[in-house]
């Protein structure tokens, strides 16, 4: 048996651990241009590239954020912008020793013959794509596939979203990139905790199938999973320690501990929410470096805060700089609301 040893695994490693480091996580700010015009069109502005370059400077550029933020997944576009004072978004990033990250999956389309769910794009052409992330700074990579429970999930999809994110790991550590592996579990639905967490460890039994398979480093990838959680509209509510419980039992029963670290998603959860989920998951001793790598939970008041208006840039980025304290010190298990 030829088992993969590839040339990029200690830097891979050395990565993994640089972004998994204590009191800190990622900022997710790599919202496509759609999803970034959603964003900015809650705020009442146009959808052009000089907006998103205002939003996305206004990220980067708040003093010490690198004290409580190890890495940044950018969207294509923002790895090659620059600031509005025409610096490098990737240069100030390595100044706050913040890791340039890069989302590299190509979006959601429908999975025929499945109960109407989706599979995710983007492996064809991805080895010489990273290749040039690569030498433009990136160092880590980023894959959201999602798994919907109200759907399904079918057989099909779940087998799909995982070998999708196996080979995507793989042809990343080729390349030099830390592979986020992020099989999203749509928060959507009336299902009780219970039902995630079933369904969570299904998809987290193939996931890690499939990586073995193609054999990933364990040891040079970085996980975004979904908390376990009620559904969105489930009539139950759970405590962040009910969460805390479940997720930690997932993640026991499904994770080696040759992870180096897993940085959560947020889902449509409120910013407080995230953060004392997140603090309740620390409280005790775990094999892997608990964190978060927040889009809306980091970025939701700061965006209101900014409104597209110059003069509100340092109010929000101090909303901003708030948030990512908070999480750190979630990380930290010290945060008291
Ligand atoms: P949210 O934290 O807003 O869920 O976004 C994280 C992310 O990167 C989704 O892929």
């Amino acid at each position: 048996m030829v088992v993969r040893a590839g040339a990029y695994d200690d830097e891979l490693v050395k990565t993994a651990k640089t972004i998994a480091s204590p009191g800190r996580g990622i900022l997710a700010m790599d919202e496509s241009n759609a999803t970034c015009g959603k964003r900015l069109a809650s705020i009442g502005l146009e959808n052009t590239e000089a907006n998103r370059q205002a939003y996305r400077t206004l990220l980067v550029t708040p003093p010490g954020l690198g004290q409580y933020i190890s890495g940044a997944i950018l969207f294509e576009e923002t790895l090659y912008q620059s600031t509005v004072d025409g610096k490098k978004i990737v240069d100030i990033l390595t100044e706050q020793k913040i890791v340039p990250g890069i989302k590299v999956d190509k979006g959601l389309v429908p999975l025929t013959g499945s109960n109407n769910e989706s599979w995710c794009q983007g492996l064809d052409g991805l080895a010489s794509r990273e290749a040039a992330y690569y030498q433009q700074g990136a160092r880590f990579a980023k894959w959201r596939t999602v798994v919907s429970i109200p759907n399904g999930p079918s057989e099909l999809a779940v087998k799909e979203a995982a070998w999708g994110l196996a080979r995507y790991a793989a042809i990343s550590q080729d390349n030099g990139l830390v592979p986020i592996v992020e099989p999203e579990i749509l928060l959507d639905g009336q299902h009780g905790i219970e039902r995630t967490f079933e369904v969570a460890q299904k998809v987290w039994a193939e996931v890690f199938f499939y990586m073995a398979e193609n054999n990933v480093t364990f040891e040079g990838i970085l996980l975004k999973p979904s908390m376990v959680t009620p559904g969105a509209e489930c009539k139950d509510r759970a405590t962040p320690e009910q969460v805390a419980d479940y997720t930690l039992k997932l993640l026991h029963r499904r994770i080696p501990p040759a992870v180096p670290g897993i940085m959560f998603l947020s889902g449509g959860q409120s910013e407080v929410e995230a953060t004392q989920n997140l603090n309740a998951m620390n409280q005790g001793a775990n094999p892997w470096h608990v964190s978060f790598s927040y889009a809306r939970a980091l970025q939701n008041t700061c965006l209101k805060t900014w409104a597209g208006q110059p003069e509100n840039v340092k109010a929000a980025q101090d909303a901003l700089l708030l948030r990512a304290k908070a999480n750190s010190l979630a990380q930290l298990g010290k945060y008291t609301s």
